[in-house]
């Protein structure tokens, strides 16, 4: 008979991204780089798997269908990274999601929103994020995911 291992898995972390983000690699480059969003997911499968850890990678380009994924994030990850795009300006509706969440919620951009229009400036999203990477490109959400580690590494 197999042996029952007691070592409990980690639950994967939860990668959600926003409206047009499925455009990434051709969507102004110059802004969001070359990288598409496929890449992207692959490069975090990868930087996952060198902390042992799992994702679980979704886009979408409707709000209620992210609230839909926050909410089920309450129940099956360990954590969430979330690049709400357009949306982080303007929706509560995904704020209060998040703020049921009772795990770690690091808010990704590829671009620095602070070095841009005013309109980019407010995020709702933030309000409800453990922490924010943004800046450093498809980078960004490897260097979320090594964030996630530590404190996941650190809450066991
Ligand atoms: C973005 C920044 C947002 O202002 C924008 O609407 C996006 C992408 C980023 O990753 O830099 O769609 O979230």
């Amino acid at each position: 008979m197999a042996k029952k291992s007691n070592q409990s898995k980690t639950l994967p972390i939860h990668i959600l991204n926003g409206p047009n983000l499925n455009l990434l690699g051709t969507r102004e480059p110059e802004v969001y780089g070359h990288t598409t969003l496929a890449q992207v997911e692959k490069m975090c499968v990868a930087q996952a798997a060198s902390h042992g850890l799992s994702i679980v990678f979704r886009q979408s380009n409707h709000e209620g269908e992210i609230v839909d994924f926050v909410q089920e994030a309450r129940t099956s990850a360990s954590a969430m990274l979330i690049n709400p795009a357009g949306y982080g300006h303007t929706s509560v509706a995904i704020l209060d999601a998040i703020q049921m969440l009772k795990i770690p919620v690091i808010e990704v951009h590829l671009s620095n929103i602070h070095r841009r229009e005013p309109f980019r400036h407010l995020s709702y999203v933030s309000k409800g994020a453990t922490g924010i990477v943004m800046g450093l490109g498809a980078q960004g959400y490897l260097r979320a995911i090594d964030a996630v580690a530590e404190i996941l590494k650190g809450s066991k």
